[in-house]
């Protein structure tokens, strides 16, 4: 239990050895659940609570901050990773009502099987007094779920801003310190959850400019005491014409043959000045390939031919770039086949998502040779020439 501001307590917890989330999401560094006991002259606030397996913490850090009565629990995300303790909470503090918009208390009583009358149903701007401290609702939605809010505490000037601005960081920091793990942690974040919803980020954010904000205090990860540094990354993340001169390959190579083309390929970037990142699919941790799809302009796949399709290490990569929808202006598809392929079809057809201009691709039968090697210089080429065309590269 730490402190934000007079009465304004974090109780949230760390959940260090976690190491996936939604059974999709790498967590190299664990994760937190972060609540907030918000007290005020007359009435006393929670905001969020924590994941189910972590209640007993949650307890201990309510007891800690005196938490004697608790009058109403502010739901701002229905995910079971900030509301899961919420039944429990109930049964500590009987006489506490569930504080939420219309769409979220639906789901919470789809997912917790909450009554309606343990409810109150707010709208966006409503305010709600504490006494001395005022909350204010802000509908910050498709941060990843539709019912998502941020809370505002007018006197103090923090926003309470659930997985928005959140990072999937396990740390005994209350604000941030490590300026660079935290901001690679948010931007991992955004990219794996948040980033096929940018334009109505784009809407959050202007709701948030009148706002004169202290302190963003997120339900993952450290607080934002510095706050326009997570406000302008995301800003940059979420423009359509913030792009950078960088290739993502993201490959499977079975006996060297797609391997080779892939070490050839990205030397020849490397050598136009163009930034790449390669990604041996079944050994990396794709969250990393992630960050770097929030702003990559191309995004070239390799993968042997096996059963005659794309080798399903690469299936699953061209699934996850194509949920994600990244904003890649252009994609492509490089590897090697036997005796023959569909791998093409199958991975384009498996990337409609994307509004990207997919180049030629460069498939060879065997080892490559000297023509295959040309073909891919003639695609970094290629490359290059359209990242002049969109002023990304030199
Ligand atoms: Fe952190 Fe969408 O839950």
């Amino acid at each position: 239990m730490r402190l934000l501001a007079d009465n304004v307590y974090a109780v949230g917890v760390q959940h260090w050895d976690r190491r996936l989330f939604d059974e999709l999401i790498p967590l190299p560094h664990g994760t937190s659940y972060n609540s907030y006991l918000v007290k005020g002259r007359e009435k006393t606030a929670l905001l969020d609570t924590v994941d189910p397996e972590k209640t007993e913490l949650l307890i201990g850090h309510l007891l800690k901050a005196g938490a004697e009565k608790i009058d109403y629990i502010i739901c701002q995300h229905a995910e079971q990773d900030h509301s899961g303790s919420i039944p429990d909470m109930l049964l500590m503090y009987p006489d506490a009502k569930v504080v939420t918009n219309p769409k979220c208390a639906k789901m919470l009583i789809d997912h917790l099987h909450l009554e309606v009358d343990q409810i109150i149903e707010i709208e966006e701007g409503q305010t709600l007094s504490l006494g001395d401290k005022t909350l204010t609702f802000i509908y910050t939605p498709w941060v990843h779920w539709p019912e998502t809010m941020s809370t505002w505490l007018q006197e103090d000037k923090i926003l309470f801003s659930c997985d928005f601005f959140g990072s999937h960081l396990a740390t005994s920091n209350l604000f941030v310190k490590d300026l660079a793990k935290t901001m690679e942690g948010a931007k991992r974040y955004y990219g794996e959850i948040m980033m096929p919803f940018r334009s109505s980020i784009r809407g959050n954010l202007k709701k948030l400019e009148p706002l004169d904000i202290r302190m963003v205090a997120p339900s993952h990860g450290a607080v934002w005491d510095k706050p326009r540094m997570i406000i302008e990354a995301y800003a940059e993340w979420v423009d359509e014409d913030v792009i950078a001169n960088k290739v993502i390959v993201p490959y499977v190579s079975m006996h060297d043959s797609t391997k080779k083309m892939v070490e050839y390929f990205v030397e020849a970037l490397i050598e136009r000045d163009i930034d790449v990142k390669q990604f041996n699919v079944p050994v990396s941790d794709l969250g990393e390939m992630v960050i770097e799809l929030v702003d990559a302009a191309t995004v070239i796949l390799g993968s042997p031919t096996v059963l005659v399709g794309a080798h399903p290490s690469v299936i699953y990569c061209a699934a996850l770039v194509n949920a994600l929808r990244p904003k890649t202006k252009f994609a492509g598809i490089i590897g090697s086949f036997g005796w023959g392929s569909k791998m093409v079809d199958q991975l384009t057809g498996l990337m409609d998502n994307l509004k990207a201009e997919m180049f030629e691709p460069v498939l060879v039968r065997g080892a490559s040779k000297e023509d295959g090697y040309t073909a891919l210089d003639e695609l970094a080429d290629t490359i290059l020439q359209k990242h002049r065309v969109l002023g990304i590269a030199e």
